[in-house]
């Protein structure tokens, strides 16, 4: 096992951040990207009046203004009012998103839990406080990345998200791909991944591996959900692989 140059540039404070994620400093001898794949969207956005729109599970004959023209507050207006699926009858309110609105970094899991649909915020429970580990490692606090999910509403007793759910609420996650025009997108878990790829391909065949969504020419990358790395902690380890990853392909875009 070779040490990768680049773990010599973590801070002591990474380094202590790694040891509380349960994560021996420890990097493969290639973290380099296999070849890019190109995984298709839903479907762009804007494209009212196109007949094949009408065909898309992703279509919703409901909301026939354009979603792509709304800004930030309008948008969160929008999400807070929303009853198109049946989450609205359960939830304590939605949970649209938090963080930086010019982040690089957009983080996407699957739905608010008890927790966030409490405090109206993603990733405020364990899972959230394993994430904010998972962010300092690389050297970054939760103010400077955007975080959300994939439903605006908690399914009740966390259940996987239905399909129509993910239809009805995916414009919204569009819209703001859009506004945020991240540099970097992290898929975390199964559920985020694939609705966001539109793929049934396993977790373990979507990550180590860049994918692009057609809308937007930013790479995801996909990697374990932290709620799923607090049962399965050996798993740790190939997390910070992907996050590496992420950082990687970050820098050589910025370079
Ligand atoms: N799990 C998620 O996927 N999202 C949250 O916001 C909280 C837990």
């Amino acid at each position: 096992m070779g040490h990768d140059s680049k773990l010599m540039t973590l801070t002591e404070r990474q380094k202590a951040c790694l040891d509380a994620m349960g994560i021996d400093v420890w990097l493969p001898k290639d973290a380099a990207p296999a070849e890019p794949q190109t995984v298709g969207w839903v479907e762009p956005l804007g494209m009212k009046g196109e007949t094949h729109r009408h065909e898309s599970p992703q279509h919703d004959p409901r909301r026939d203004d354009d979603v792509s023209s709304l800004d930030w507050d309008a948008l969160q207006a929008r999400v807070a009012e929303c009853r198109l699926c049946d989450l609205h009858k359960t939830r304590t309110q939605t949970v649209f998103g938090v963080g930086n609105r010019d982040a690089d970094w957009l983080i996407i899991g699957e739905a608010p839990g008890a927790d966030e649909d409490r405090q109206g915020e993603p990733f405020v429970g364990r899972a959230g406080q394993l994430l904010n580990a998972m962010l300092q490692a690389l050297g970054l606090a939760r103010q400077d990345v955007y975080i959300a999910n994939i439903l605006k509403c908690r399914p009740p007793q966390n259940r996987d998200p239905k399909a129509e759910e993910v239809a009805h609420c995916m414009p919204w996650l569009q819209r703001q791909i859009q506004l945020i025009q991240p540099k970097v997108i992290l898929a975390l878990g199964r559920i985020a991944a694939q609705n966001l790829l539109q793929t049934n391909t396993s977790l373990g065949r979507l990550r180590g591996r860049l994918h692009y969504i057609d809308m937007t020419p930013t790479p995801v990358i996909v990697t374990y959900h932290p709620a799923y790395l607090l049962r399965s902690p050996l798993e740790k380890r190939k997390s910070w692989e992907d996050l590496l990853l992420a950082k990687k392909t970050l820098e050589s875009a910025a370079s």
